[in-house]
């Protein structure tokens, strides 16, 4: 039986809980998850280097879309802040006959900068402005752009962050 491609975008700011949310569902589905921050971690990248992570981006869609050809589910987890770029992988993934989920998840500036800190993974570290900063520029899914999409798969055994 052939299993009908899905893609799954997992959208929101940094510390909103993308990856955690990822892995329960790469999981649960048996999915591929395109997480760039791993990649640069591999290849000994700085994660702040966002010329490199866009090429890497870029990579990993071209990479997703040959896995939906090939009727598998892909997991997203790039942050998408804007609509447009949400936009242009719905629209592709459906042009290859894939069914489509968003997964918008979001945390309070406060809650977030709280978060990044205790990861600790970047370096120099994040700053308190800078989340702020993030939350005017990111564009939150609205109701109508939600009702684009499929609907999203529910999480069967929520994993406890770390
Ligand atoms: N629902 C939650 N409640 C509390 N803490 C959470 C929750 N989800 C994730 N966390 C914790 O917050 C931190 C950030 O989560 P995670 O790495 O999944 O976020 P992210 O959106 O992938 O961030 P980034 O964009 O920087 O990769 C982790 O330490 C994680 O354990
Ligand atoms: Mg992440």
């Amino acid at each position: 039986m052939r299993i009908k491609p899905r893609l799954i975008i997992v959208c929101g700011l940094p510390g909103s809980g993308k990856t955690t949310r990822a892995k329960q569902l790469e999981k649960q589905l048996n999915a591929v998850r395109m997480c760039p921050d791993e990649w640069m971690d591999a290849l000994n990248i700085n994660l702040h280097e966002e010329d490199t992570r866009e090429r890497i981006e870029a990579l990993q869609w071209k990479l997703g879309q040959d896995l939906l050809r090939v009727g598998l589910v892909v997991i997203i987890e790039w942050g998408t802040w804007a609509r447009v770029e949400r936009d242009t992988l719905r629209l592709g993934a459906r042009a290859l006959g894939a069914s489509v989920e968003l997964h918008y998840l979001t945390a309070s500036p406060d809650e977030l900068f709280e978060r990044i800190q205790q990861r600790g993974r970047e370096n120099p570290p994040i700053e308190r402005e800078a989340v702020d900063r993030w939350y005017e520029f990111f564009q939150v899914p609205t109701a109508e752009e939600m009702a684009l999409f499929d609907e999203a798969t529910v999480i069967e055994k929520e994993i406890k962050p770390s």
